[in-house]
């Protein structure tokens, strides 16, 4: 009998029906995702503790017995310790001055209401460590890194019987991992919205995989992946699943703001740039003024992070506040050229296993049970 490609290590490991992971910071699109048999993992670097715990409690109460993960990240240049406000004060003068002077040339209005529980996680090293301490006392199924070695959680983490995946854009971050012993890499490639390094999708996961080998562990693609082809793709090139971001932002469940939903649904590939401006470290964004204002030959190098977060966090607290639609930015991946409705995410999840299916069927007459 033929074997399903779409059922993976991963799904068995996981107890899910299809190998497609949704990274979301939404709990809504989380659930509905799980709920559709495939896999899900809330971002949570952005809330206190107190807020972490609540919403662990509510995806239990959506999902039942079902597993889901939360996504931490662990900088590591990034000061240890330090509130908003003291790390505000240490921002390098060249580029705070920079930015005072594109709010005066834009009239940029000062916000009325900023997000207080805005990416904690990368200001300092102390604020993930309380994140995490949440979820290992939560017993979280699936805890991912989504920066940094988690290799210090591991003992404590398999005690708990919680999963540990690590994400990484290179090679030796990949094997520095897998000898660490995570349980699943998550491969991403240059094409990923959000933070990541150089080498491209194709590259990085059949790399991956090929260091993954000798343990067994299971390598998840990401990176620019939106549809049942680059999923086939995935499965094709040795992953036992998809990592996937920007294809949940724009779906109907998706708390993202009406605006920047308009922008992904007509955006294309080339309206997204990978830039240190947003966070300090090179990430991929929808290409917005403040790209436009860095990318000037008149601009200072970005700041490190995490004082390039504050500056943009300032403008993206304006932006939102006063509908600033051209200061306006998301993260979003090249994948976004295939994101073109609204969708429900449970639609989204079958619509990117029915297409996979039908394409392992076209190539190779594969069965799909
Ligand atoms: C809006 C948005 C926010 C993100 N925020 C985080 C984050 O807080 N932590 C993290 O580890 N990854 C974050 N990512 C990256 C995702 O985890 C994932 O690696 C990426 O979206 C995969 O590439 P794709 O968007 O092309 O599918 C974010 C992605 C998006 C789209």
């Amino acid at each position: 009998m033929r074997k399903n490609p779409l059922h993976t290590q991963l799904c068995d490991q996981l107890g899910i029906e299809y190998p497609v992971i949704a990274f979301t910071h939404c709990k809504d699109v989380a659930a509905a995702v799980i709920n559709a048999g495939g896999f899900a993992v809330l971002g949570q670097t952005q809330h206190p503790p107190d807020v972490i715990d609540a919403n662990i409690a509510w995806m239990r109460e959506k999902v039942g017995s079902k597993a889901f993960g939360v996504d931490l990240v662990f900088p590591a240049s990034v000061p240890d310790s330090g509130a908003i406000d003291e790390l505000r004060a240490q921002i390098p003068r060249e580029q705070f001055e920079f930015v005072e002077d594109m709010k005066k040339r834009h009239n940029i209005p000062k916000w009325r209401n900023y997000p207080d529980d805005w990416n904690l996680g990368w200001l300092n090293k102390e604020t993930p460590q309380k994140q995490l301490e949440v979820v290992l006392e939560n017993k979280v199924p699936v805890l991912a890194s989504g920066l940094g070695n988690p290799d210090f959680v591991l003992d404590r983490a398999h005690e708990q019987g919680i999963l540990v995946w690590g994400l990484v854009g290179k090679p030796r971050q990949a094997k520095a991992e897998i000898e660490a012993g995570v349980d699943a890499v998550i491969a991403q490639g240059y094409d990923a919205a959000g933070h990541t390094g150089k080498i491209g999708t194709f590259s990085i996961v059949p790399q991956v995989v090929e260091i993954a080998k000798e343990t067994g562990t299971p390598v998840i693609a990401g990176g620019g992946i939106t549809t049942g082809r680059h999923l086939a793709g995935a499965i094709s090139l040795g992953a036992a699943g998809v990592w996937t971001g920007t294809v949940w932002l724009a779906s109907r469940e998706s708390d993202v703001n009406m605006i920047i939903k308009e922008k992904l649904l007509a955006a294309k590939a080339t309206d997204t740039e990978h830039s240190a401006c947003v966070s300090g470290f090179t990430m991929r964004t929808l290409t917005s003024q403040w790209h436009r204002e860095w990318a000037s030959p008149q601009a200072p190098r970005p700041a490190p992070a995490p004082f390039q977060l504050l500056l943009f966090g300032d403008i993206k607290a304006s932006a939102m506040d006063h509908g600033l639609e051209n200061f306006m930015t998301e993260a979003a991946g090249q994948g976004v050229d295939f994101v073109k409705s609204m969708k429900p995410a449970r639609q989204i999840v079958m619509d990117m296993v029915d297409e996979a299916f039908e394409i392992f069927h076209d190539i190779c007459g594969q069965e799909d049970a």
